[in-house]
């Protein structure tokens, strides 16, 4: 269980649950093709962002695996991008983090420094063993964050996953939480 006090705050940034006054920040960033390239979904329309964030506002904190808790980032108050983290396993004491930010947020460091949280949520929180980030392969940006956060890539899966029309590679990093005590 992980229950986390909020704001949590970094140098530059705070985390805290999404509201909904957040609806239109979150339109703006998951309705852009370019952010939305390396995931899943496609660009989200009002009412698909409207439930999204509708998902996210009902996950506050970890209380059984597969509940994946999903923070606003803010900079002087203002809704840059969102952070995760997946509680999933606790037989394995396993989870994932995540992050997206907004075009122009970019280059700063600022999903490394949310990632940062994440981790220490995840391992100091919640008591985990291991945390992973997937991502397409072809995703540098994000292969970049999670190895500046010290997590090891693990796996290269060629062409595994058909994606938006094609087979796209599937990068796994991960960090072990004596690894992450160590650093
Ligand atoms: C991935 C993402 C969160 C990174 O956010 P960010 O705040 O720019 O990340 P940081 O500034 O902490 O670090 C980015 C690193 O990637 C590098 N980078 C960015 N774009 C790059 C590119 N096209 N090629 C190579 N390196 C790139 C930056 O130079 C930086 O590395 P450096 O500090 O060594 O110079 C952001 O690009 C994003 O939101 N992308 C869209 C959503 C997404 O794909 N999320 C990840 C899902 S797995």
């Amino acid at each position: 269980m992980l229950r986390p006090t909020y704001p949590i705050t970094t140098p530059r940034l705070a985390l805290r649950p999404f509201t909904p006054a957040d609806l239109d920040a979150l339109y703006k960033i998951q309705s852009r093709p370019d952010v939305m390239e390396h995931l899943y979904e496609q660009p989200r329309t009002a009412d698909e962002a409207r439930e999204t964030l509708q998902r996210y506002m009902a996950v506050t904190a970890l209380e059984k695996e597969g509940d994946a808790l999903r923070l606003a980032v803010t900079v002087d108050g203002q809704v840059i991008g969102h952070v995760m983290l997946e509680w999933l396993s606790e037989a394995n004491r396993g989870g994932e983090i995540g992050f997206v930010l907004h075009p122009d947020h970019h280059g700063r460091g600022y999903a490394t420094e949310a990632g940062r949280e994440m981790l220490r949520l995840g391992f100091d929180g919640l008591g985990l063993h291991r945390i992973i980030g997937r991502l397409d392969a072809a995703n540098t940006a994000s292969g970049r964050v999670l190895a500046k956060l010290g997590m090891r890539k693990e796996a290269h899966f060629v062409k595994n996953e058909w994606v938006k029309g094609r087979w796209a590679d599937e990068a796994v990093y991960a960090m072990l939480a004596d690894e992450w005590s160590a650093r």
